[in-house]
């Protein structure tokens, strides 16, 4: 049985929208999630589903309630030592590519892992990255030299380079047409699965929720099981 890798414990999430006014994300969440499960996040625009995203991921803080990581409270950190776990644990992948225009794709996807250490050996690791999302011809091309399938490809590549335990993928192909959509999001899948990291995925896609190890519907804050 695969171990429990992170956990949401009564989790709220508001937001202040003007004077003495809150709007209430997240209602009493709580999550179980296993290492190497590939979890499904759907809802309607607007329910939270980015919001609690950021929260599980270490990019915002709860108003209440805990994620626990490897059986450590991430919020009880300094955002120093919480931007260090995030390096090392975690990647990201957005609706967006957010690659830089001035670094070739190589470079883009070596970035996070020279934060962590420059090493020559990254290189290698990006190499073979850009071998698994079937780029390695355009290693030497800048983003504007790609197409939109390409970019998000090879952020998906710059993902990963650090081996992270979790990948938090925020709708990627949410900007990509139906048959681009489908080829990355099955390239992902197979990815994250050689390597087994564990995968929180928020989609609009139903074909693609129904992939996932599991999925919930963000409903009126809460997730249910669907
Ligand atoms: N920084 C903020 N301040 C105030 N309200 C916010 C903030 N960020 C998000 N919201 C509100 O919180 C709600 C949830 O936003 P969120 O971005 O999490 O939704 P979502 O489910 O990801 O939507 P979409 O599918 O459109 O991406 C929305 O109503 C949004 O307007
Ligand atoms: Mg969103």
């Amino acid at each position: 049985m695969n171990e429990k890798i992170i956990e949401l414990r009564n989790l709220h999430k508001s937001y202040e929208i003007g004077k003495n006014k809150q709007l209430e994300v997240l209602k009493n969440i709580t999550l179980e999630v296993k290492q190497g499960e590939v979890v499904g996040i759907v809802g309607v625009s607007g329910s939270g589903k980015s919001t609690l995203l950021h929260i599980m991921g270490s990019l915002d803080h709860p108003t209440a309630g805990q994620v626990i990581y490897k059986n450590e409270d991430l919020y009880q950190y300094n955002d120093e030592v919480l931007s260090n776990i995030r390096n090392s644990n975690f990647g990201f992948v957005f609706q967006f590519h957010y690659l830089i225009n001035e670094l070739t794709a190589l470079e883009n996807i070596v970035l996070p892992a020279m934060i962590l250490k420059n090493s020559p050996k990254n290189y290698e690791k990006g190499r073979t990255l850009l071998k698994e999302v079937g780029l390695y011809d355009r290693i030497d091309h800048y983003p504007n030299e790609l197409s939109g399938g390409e970019l998000q490809r090879i952020a998906i590549a710059r993902a990963l380079v650090n081996a992270p335990n979790i990948v938090f993928a925020d709708e990627p192909t949410g900007e990509l047409d139906n048959e681009n959509s489908e080829k990355v999001f099955e390239m992902f899948l197979d990815i994250v699965k050689k390597h087994g990291t564990t995968v929180i995925f928020v989609t609009h896609n139903k074909e693609f929720a129904e992939k996932m190890d599991i999925t919930y519907r963000l409903h009126y804050g809460k997730l249910e099981g669907i």
